[in-house]
């Protein structure tokens, strides 16, 4: 396991993965009722951009520091951005929440949230991070059984972030197969999977396994900063949406075009949202 995020936060992909996380689990909120986050992938709570990992990269400068003055931000961004000025009170782009963070600052008491993390010092890092709240499980554990083992929940309702590092060659089949379980659990789990455009022949037989998967409604939602012919590494990322709650996708029609525009390293930049199963 060499991946770690401390590299990568808060770059183009943690903007589009973070701000649609977000906006689903508010959505979601609008009921009452309680409900269950899964983060099989978790990560680390929050990561400072100062340091050195942060440093050596930089790229959170082409992702979260280009939206952090601006005063023409779509709202489902503006949403966003306002979750990670909250770990930077003085205005000053220091602190980086990840996923699990992101979440817990909006946990209602009635919420709970389940969060796996193999690597070693990250799941230490997050067990001390999250030690003594009630709501918060944290497990070292392999995150694509995590629908096996906790689904269905006894809310009913969960929303599910999958974002593996994609270090090995079969991540999207391993992805794949655990939302099918996931769904077969319980139908009506919202499920985000995060992948990287890198390889767009993998990606095109990936879309139509997706679309055969027996999955309810699937929502492909992409952006990519470079041209995604090239081989330069990461031109974009995507989301695969299941069950995405209403309005999500009418919010995101004017906030995709917004990103490409704003976040492009070469060229224009461009997105994609479309259903690959189901429909609104
Ligand atoms: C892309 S990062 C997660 C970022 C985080 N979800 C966020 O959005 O802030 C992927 C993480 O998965 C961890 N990991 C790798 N393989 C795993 C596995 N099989 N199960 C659980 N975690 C794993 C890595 O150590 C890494 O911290």
């Amino acid at each position: 396991m060499n991946y770690r995020h401390s590299y990568h936060a808060g770059n183009h992909a943690d903007v589009l993965k973070h701000a649609v996380l977000l906006r689903m689990l508010q959505l979601m909120q609008r009921k009452e009722a309680p409900l269950c986050y899964l983060d099989s992938h978790a990560g680390t709570a929050l990561y400072d951009l100062a340091g050195e990992q942060a440093g050596r990269t930089g790229e959170f400068r082409d992702g979260i520091a280009r939206l952090w003055s601006r005063t023409d931000l779509p709202e489902l961004l503006a949403g966003y951005r306002a979750a990670v000025q909250r770990h930077n009170p003085d205005g000053q782009l220091r602190f980086y929440p990840g996923s699990p963070q992101l979440v817990a600052d909006q946990l209602r008491e009635q919420d709970r949230m389940i969060l796996s993390e193999l690597h070693p010092e990250d799941a230490a890092e997050l067990r001390g991070h999250f030690a003594g709240d009630p709501q918060v499980a944290v497990h070292q554990r392999d995150g694509y059984q995590l629908g096996k083992a906790f689904l269905p929940v006894p809310e009913k309702r969960a929303l599910w972030l999958l974002d593996p590092p994609f270090e090995q060659g079969d991540d999207l089949q391993r992805a794949l197969q655990a939302m099918q379980a996931g769904i077969q659990r319980m139908r009506q789990t919202v499920i985000a999977l995060w992948y990287p455009i890198k390889n767009q022949r993998e990606l095109r037989a990936f879309y139509q396994q997706v679309a055969a998967a027996g999955l309810p409604k699937v929502l492909c939602v992409e952006l990519a900063v470079r041209p995604v012919d090239t081989t330069l590494g990461l031109n974009g990322s995507g989301l695969m949406l299941v069950n995405p709650p209403w309005p999500l996708w009418e919010e995101l029609e004017p906030a995709l075009p917004w990103l490409a525009g704003e976040l492009a390293q070469s060229g224009t930049g461009d997105w994609r949202l479309e259903w690959l199963a189901g429909g609104p």
